[in-house]
């Protein structure tokens, strides 16, 4: 499949029935098993982040683009401690829910700024750039590219995440356990962790911190790289 087949399907899939799926995993609705299982997997991720980015005491003066925001998941929180959020997402449902959600939410003064676009658009230049759980769905070259265009937005720091390719999660995939559920409509491509590292480290990032997040249906391992402190 081409990439911009894959691009367009992602960005079907996140308008229709992947938006559904989604929203209602990242909601507090009632859901089922596998889809709680994965909700809190991915809590595990969006507080890692939060954790690590509350560790700069200038939080309430970062400028933070969350790129494939989804529904506002980090975007909300950030925003609620103060950060200058820029939440960006190719789905236009998903900003639409992000921007509902944040209404209700956040004061006017801390909503972030939203726009639909697909993170190899975006412009301007950010304290913080992260990208969480959206490499899952490009292959390995494609993810590299994307890598570069997030590193050419970030300042001074990147945050990352992405389902490792390792052998227990290639035979996972390979048995049709990865995305359990009717709803699995898009391609789901595991990365090593070497060429992730390798598309930071080529581009001057330093790897600073790194996490993997788990539990049974839900792998993400998150990377936050620095720019490198040259002597
Ligand atoms: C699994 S969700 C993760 C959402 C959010 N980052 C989070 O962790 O809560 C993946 C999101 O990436 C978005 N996405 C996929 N490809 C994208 C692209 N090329 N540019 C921007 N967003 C993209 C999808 O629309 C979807 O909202």
């Amino acid at each position: 499949m081409g990439i911009v087949d894959d691009k367009s399907i992602v960005r079907e899939y996140f308008n229709a029935t992947g938006f559904d799926r989604w929203r209602r995993i990242y909601g507090d609705s009632e859901v089922n098993k596998v889809q709680l299982d994965i909700r809190q997997g991915h809590q595990l991720t969006v507080d890692t982040v939060l954790a690590w980015l509350k560790q700069d005491t200038q939080l309430d003066r970062l400028s933070i683009c969350d790129a494939g925001c989804g529904v506002g998941s980090l975007s909300i929180p950030l925003a609620a401690c103060g950060a200058k959020v820029y939440a960006s997402d190719i789905s236009t449902k998903m900003v639409e829910e992000a921007q509902q959600r944040a209404a209700v939410s956040l004061p006017p003064e801390k909503l972030p700024t939203f726009e639909v676009s697909d993170l190899e658009a975006l412009t301007g230049k950010y304290n913080t750039v992260v990208c969480l759980d959206v490499l899952i769905h490009y292959p390995q070259d494609k993810a590299s590219e994307m890598i570069g265009k997030l590193s050419s937005l970030a300042e001074s720091r990147i945050i990352i995440s992405f389902a490792p390719k390792t052998i227990f999660y290639s035979l996972l995939k390979k048995i049709g356990d990865f995305f359990p559920g009717p709803s699995k409509a898009t391609r789901a491509y595991l990365h090593s962790e070497a060429s992730i590292i390798q598309a930071l480290t080529a581009r001057g990032w330093h790897i600073h911190r790194k996490n993997m997040n788990k539990t049974r249906f839900y792998f993400s391992r998150v990377i936050e790289a620095t720019r490198q402190i040259s002597d």
